[in-house]
């Protein structure tokens, strides 16, 4: 499928999250302290938890729940609980229009 709108790049607030949904794939969107705009998979990979709920840090969010925080990278968690990382997904800017295909995954490194 083609890229989909997710929200503007405008309305996201600086270190905050928004959840969106697109083709039944819940997404994580954040906007880093330095404006850079990310976007993961939505659910911790250890429990039924919405991360966009859980606290950014720097280029991590972290889930309320027990304090896994996933890379939003790499989307690799980095601390335990969970060992399982969630998808990331490439994110087109295009004006103030976020857009992200759920089906690309970007390369983790
Ligand atoms: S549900 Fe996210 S760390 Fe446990």
């Amino acid at each position: 499928m083609a890229a989909t709108r997710a929200c503007s790049a405008s309305e996201l607030e600086q270190d905050a999250a928004l959840r969106v949904v697109i083709d039944d794939v819940a997404i994580c969107i954040v906007k880093d302290g330095e404006g850079e705009i990310h976007a993961i998979g939505d659910t911790c990979t250890h429990g039924d938890i919405s991360l966009a709920d859980g606290f950014v840090e720097g280029d991590s969010i972290e889930c309320w729940a027990h304090g896994s925080a996933f890379s939003l990278l790499s989307g690799k968690p980095l601390n335990l609980p969970a060992y399982e990382p969630v998808p990331v997904f490439a994110v087109t800017i295009d004006g103030d229009d976020v857009l992200i295909d759920p089906t690309v995954k970007k390369e983790s490194n």
